[in-house]
């Protein structure tokens, strides 16, 4: 791992042990001012067009959660430590019986391959190579048997299907393909209320309109060099990961997707699920106390705290919040957690309260888009070199060394 010369004496000493990564990685020179996850998020703003970006970045009505997310990680200050030998720190974490080099992995996301080229590729290639977990989307467009075959510690994220026969034929096919860890949604039962895809022109499939194509042709670098592309090399994507057999495609006049109604869904369906999956199982969505004791009641291996980035219900807790309560209610289980991290402060942060473990979506998303693999592979560096220098500074040599004594709640704004 390069080290930090802003690091100071630390570097002098010996390597860090954190393993990682197969070497740094450079962006083009249109990319040189990229030196945070939040500035994927601007380049992409400029490249994607408007309805793609729309979508991710987007959030629910007021998106009051999406906002209560970023703020959550104010709620909390560092106290650190000094005169504590920092040269041989590690951002090493063992998560699901695997070492990582970061104790944070990409959550989910869906349609990834519309905002890159090969997007869902790119991202578990990145994460391959940098060693930290990738999530596939169910709500993905390319076929999860290249995910894995790219990357087999890769992780598969269900949406389940309404119906018992798809949900059981849906999980032999996540299994025939390989994956060891499934991770199955429980906050999106129901399709939440996105007026700003509507207001933006997004819709899955996307109707072809004269407003889209304008889209299009004033974002030539996305247009050339993700979606013609695609269409060139690999003809029109479809959804082919939200059930056992193919969907719609991303692009029809007609095309409906099938969103069928999942709203009766309840623990029974987990029960039947632990019953088929040999594999790890994670539950993701959860932010009840009483729920997630449910979920290991029910044989979860894991689960995620979370309110998907804020586009579910609006107004629902941040996951921060809740995240104690549930670690405390949970020792058998690692407790995970996602929603707005954007920083190494913000995983340390969780960190100390309990979490064994940290996704971020949208910054990678973006990173895929402006600069393919190695875009991503640049944003895991930088997040993970935040949370390296970010140890030394606090005062921690190990992730496992962290409570809540390194917190105070911050005075109230
Ligand atoms: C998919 O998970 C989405 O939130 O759009």
């Amino acid at each position: 791992m390069q080290l930090d010369p802003s690091a100071g004496t630390a570097a002098r000493h010996a390597p860090q042990t954190t393993p990682a990564a197969s070497g740094p990685v450079a962006l083009p020179g249109r990319l040189g001012h990229i030196l945070s996850l939040d500035d994927f998020e601007r380049a992409a703003r400029g490249h994607l067009p408007r309805p793609v970006y729309a979508y991710i970045s987007g959030a629910v009505e007021r998106n009051h959660s999406l906002r209560a997310n970023a703020r959550s990680f104010e709620q909390y200050e560092f106290v650190t430590r000094v005169l504590i030998d920092m040269s041989r720190r590690s951002t090493a974490t063992t998560v699901l019986g695997k070492r990582w080099s970061a104790p944070f992995g990409l959550a989910p996301m869906g349609i990834s391959a519309l905002s890159a080229y090969r997007g869902d590729l790119v991202l578990a290639q990145a994460a391959a190579r940098e060693n930290v977990p990738m999530v596939m989307s169910g709500s993905s467009l390319i076929r999860m048997e290249e995910i894995v075959a790219a990357n087999p510690d890769a992780w598969f994220q269900a949406y389940l299907p309404g119906a018992d026969a798809e949900i059981a034929a849906l999980v032999q096919r996540v299994q025939a393909a390989g994956f060891r860890t499934l991770v199955v949604t429980v906050d999106a039962s129901i399709a939440s209320n996105r007026e700003n895809n509507v207001r933006a022109g997004f819709s899955t499939p996307l109707r072809p309109s004269a407003r889209l194509a304008w889209e299009g042709l004033t974002h030539p670098r996305w247009l050339f060099g993700t979606f013609l592309k695609t269409l060139v090399r690999h003809g029109m994507p479809h959804f082919e990961n939200n059930y056992a057999w193919r969907g719609a495609p991303i692009l029809s006049a007609s095309v409906e997707r099938d969103f069928s109604d999942r709203g009766h869904l309840n623990w029974e369906h987990l029960r039947r699920i632990r019953a088929m999956w040999p594999g790890q199982l994670v539950l993701k969505g959860i932010l009840d106390v009483r729920d997630a004791r449910l979920a290991v009641e029910h044989g979860a291996d894991a689960i995620i705290v979370s309110n998907h980035g804020g586009r579910q219900l609006d107004s629902t807790v941040a996951p921060l919040r809740v995240l104690p309560e549930i670690v405390a209610a949970c020792p058998q289980v690692p407790v995970m957690i996602d929603s707005g991290f954007r920083r190494g402060t913000d995983v340390l942060k969780a960190l100390a309260l309990g979490a064994k473990f940290v996704f971020v979506g949208r910054p990678f998303n973006y990173a895929a888009a402006v600069a393919g693999e190695d875009g991503v592979r640049k944003g895991i560096a930088l997040l993970r070199d935040e949370v390296s220098r970010n140890m030394a500074m606090l005062g921690v040599t190990s992730l496992d060394a962290l409570d809540p004594s390194y917190l105070r709640r911050a005075e109230p704004a």
